[in-house]
């Protein structure tokens, strides 16, 4: 029997927050940043702090702790392989750092070592950064693909161009790094077909699961050769990265960091590296409380169901994107037709004649709302997207104005769900973007400019510490009272 997602959808720590606004009184914030890191999910939280009675370090297996951190552990790793359907087998898991950026590089430097006679890889043009930047750094001349439709209505990666690339790269493409979803506009790639290209030429697949893996279901079949995401985008701030991966490429390739607890001997002429995983994978001490939280949330929505998870999200996503495209004065980025472009619950927009942060800092401080904005560590996806836009503008570049002035407009604003999100939440959303639309040189009034180029209410300010100082925090809790409020409890290594 799946656990029912109303039984989870209000146990997340944080979503009782209350913040100032600038019109007076406070509200319950409405957290619609998930895509850049998503809250503590309770039972997880629960599960970790129960897991701290026994902590000891893993590597041991001789006193009682030591036993109980090492099972927590590999129980952690065989839940990250189960939610994305790999055969232990074929597979093995791997955490590191402390999120996907550290598994790019990781993956990056491997494969480039095992095939150093392939000296491309095909990257997409809609990729976070860091899925990106660790290929050209590591691992040789990186090709972009584009993607289908026009801008600002891109679609998926052109499988017609990932074929040509393939082509006219033949023998030389080591493998293709792609993210499952985008973190901009939240559209989703057709895996399977990708993958079948990338494996009839002998390459293989990388995937970023940063967006996809708490949204959807994912199938390493499919023919994903590594997958990697981030623990904080799947409900449990603080826990690692993830790497998926076959055993047989990992297995070929001493790991890229040494170091203890990956090796059966060391003498001081030579060392063996451990053939076990994920030990060899991971030198030195692992983070263990984050691998708990980790394990617990991922076996959570594997409890909920990964298509009962997205299902849920696309009855909030398509009347969203019914309701910003009835508005005449939002400007929706990425293709809005789901049937052709399925997407997560991401959606990047701009307001007309309203800047992308000035846009985040009203919903925030008159809406409660939270939304990021500018250009999501994808500048190069949201610039191509945003050129229409830029093209049609009267802006002079020639005058340094006009520069400044081009580097506002460069940005969008994003709302990303999560479990917690609800039609409530989206509605706050809505009605924040109407009244913004509806006085948009009164909210341009109440702002100006700080020299960082950051908008600032010119009356209104809510100083950081008033919010959380943790000093104070530390102090009440030294005393032994109670943290004020669950959400500022934090978890790390
Ligand atoms: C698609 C995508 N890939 C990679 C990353 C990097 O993740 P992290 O910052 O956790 O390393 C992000 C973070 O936002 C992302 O959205």
């Amino acid at each position: 029997m799946s656990l029912p997602l109303s039984l989870i959808r209000d146990r997340f720590i944080g979503l009782d927050t209350e913040y100032p606004l600038a019109s007076g009184g406070v509200a319950r914030r409405r957290y619609l940043d998930s895509a850049a890191s998503s809250l503590m999910l309770r039972p997880a939280w629960e599960t970790a702090e129960a897991f701290l009675k026994h902590y000891a370090n893993t590597h041991s297996l001789l006193h009682h702790g030591a036993r109980v951190a090492t099972h927590a552990c590999i129980w952690a790793h065989e839940r990250a392989l189960a939610l994305v359907g790999a055969d232990p087998a074929t597979y093995a898991c791997a955490f590191a750092g402390s999120g996907s950026t550290g598994c790019f590089n990781r993956i990056a430097r491997s494969l480039a070592a095992l095939r150093p006679e392939r000296d491309v890889v095909l990257v997409s043009g809609m990729e976070h950064h860091s899925n990106d930047l660790p290929h050209r750094k590591h691992a040789g001349q990186v090709e972009h693909i584009p993607m289908t439709g026009v801008a600002p209505a891109f679609g998926a990666l052109d499988l017609k161009v990932l074929a040509a690339r393939l082509e006219s790269n033949r023998g030389r493409v080591n493998y293709v790094a792609i993210t499952g979803a985008s973190n901009v506009t939240g559209i989703i790639n057709p895996l399977k077909a990708i993958a079948e290209l990338v494996h009839a030429h002998d390459a293989w697949l990388v995937v970023d699961g940063s967006q996809l893996v708490m949204h959807a279901p994912v199938h390493m079949s499919d023919g994903i050769d590594f997958f990697a995401f981030s623990g904080h985008k799947v409900y449990a701030p603080g826990s690692p990265g993830v790497i998926v991966g076959r055993r047989d490429l990992l297995i070929g390739l001493e790991p890229d960091e040494v170091g203890g607890g990956m090796v059966d001997d060391v003498s001081l002429e030579d060392y063996i590296v451990s053939e076990s995983f994920p030990g060899r994978e991971e030198a030195g001490t692992p983070n263990i409380v984050g691998a708990v939280l980790l394990g617990a949330a991922l076996e959570t929505l594997m409890q909920i169901g990964m298509d009962k998870v997205h299902e849920a999200e696309q009855a909030m996503l398509a009347p969203l994107l019914r309701e910003l495209a009835s508005r005449p004065r939002v400007r929706v980025y990425g293709d809005t037709d789901l049937a052709r472009s399925p997407r997560t619950g991401t959606v990047a927009f701009n307001l007309e004649g309203l800047d992308h942060g000035l846009v985040a800092a009203a919903l925030n401080d008159y809406f409660g709302v939270a939304v990021r904005n500018a250009c999501f560590c994808a500048h190069p996806y949201v610039r191509e997207m945003l050129k229409p836009e830029l093209w049609d503008s009267t802006l002079d570049v020639e005058l340094e104005s006009g520069i400044a002035e081009l580097e506002m407009h460069q940005g969008m604003v994003r709302a990303s769900f999560g479990l917690y999100t609800t039609w409530d939440d989206v509605q706050a959303l809505l009605a924040g973007i109407d009244r913004l639309c509806a006085d948009a040189q009164g909210f341009r009034d109440r702002y100006e400019r700080g020299s960082d180029g950051v908008p600032r209410h010119r009356g209104f300010s809510a100083p950081v510490e008033t919010l959380f100082d943790p000093g104070r925090e530390l102090a009440r809790a030294i005393a032994g009272g109670r943290p004020e409020s669950p959400a500022r409890l934090k978890v790390g290594i």
